[in-house]
């Protein structure tokens, strides 16, 4: 793919368009090992190689990370809602980035944060019915009955009730909730709606993403690779 300089160095650093053209005025930017000056020169994002104070910026179409999220942090990309999830993605250039959905405040795990658009709306979208699994616990045990209601679709205060759902029993008082929408407070909404309350939420995958295979504890997070992209738009 062909770029310009300016547009390189925007998105690839934390500097906006017009630092980018004072930084190559500077002489702050090696291209493929010479000073460029040049903000409109064009370059192969496969090819070319860009320098900028010494830190090379690799150019890639899309950037993927994947966080598990600890509980305490705001699924926001503005500081105004509290500590947020991006704070966590400490010395990345998180201008361009988003988290995909959201996570209360005090619900933990898998969390996907990406600055592609295009496969955020179709893992979103409720046509797509994108799985999302839960692990659950809850202040009352759960009845068998309750499971049931649970996996047929339940009332929730919406306008329709909820979709079909996969639940598995784990011990008295914790299930696996398996969601394919992703409703305001669905989870904890859902759970309400039988009578109960959840005490404890993790999310433990994400379409075909699985937090356990990952290797990231609470707090800690990283870029997917390759094949990880792949199984995830296959999602
Ligand atoms: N459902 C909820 O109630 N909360 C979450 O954070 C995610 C799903």
């Amino acid at each position: 793919m062909l770029v310009r300089l300016d547009k390189w160095l925007s998105e690839k650093s934390s500097l906006t368009r017009s630092e980018a053209k004072d930084a190559l005025k500077k002489g702050k930017v090696l291209v493929n090992g010479q000073t460029a000056k040049d903000p409109s020169l064009k370059l192969n994002t496969d090819s070319d190689e860009v320098i900028l104070d010494g830190n090379k910026l690799i150019y890639e179409k899309n950037v993927y990370f994947v966080l598990n999220k600890p509980a305490g942090f705001v699924t926001s990309t503005s500081d105004s809602d509290g500590v947020n999830v991006m704070s966590l993605l400490k010395g990345e250039v998180t201008k361009n980035l988003f988290p995909v959905g959201r996570l209360d405040k005090d619900t933990e795990g898998l969390l996907l944060i990406t600055d592609d658009g295009e496969l955020a709306h179709r893992l979103l979208s409720p046509k797509k019915h994108v799985k999302k699994t839960y692990y659950v616990e809850c202040q009352k045990s759960i009845s068998d009955f309750d499971m049931d209601i649970l996996r047929n679709g339940v009332d929730i205060g919406d306008d329709t009730p909820t979709k079909e759902a996969e639940v598995t029993r784990i011990d008295g008082k914790i299930i696996n909730l398996s969601i394919t929408e992703g409703r305001f407070h669905q989870v904890k909404r859902m759970l309400e709606a039988v009578d109960n309350k959840v005490v404890y939420l993790k999310r433990l995958s994400f379409g075909n993403l699985v937090l356990e295979d990952l290797g990231i504890n609470p707090g800690e997070y990283r870029k997917l690779n390759s094949s990880e992209i792949d199984i995830l738009k296959r999602s």
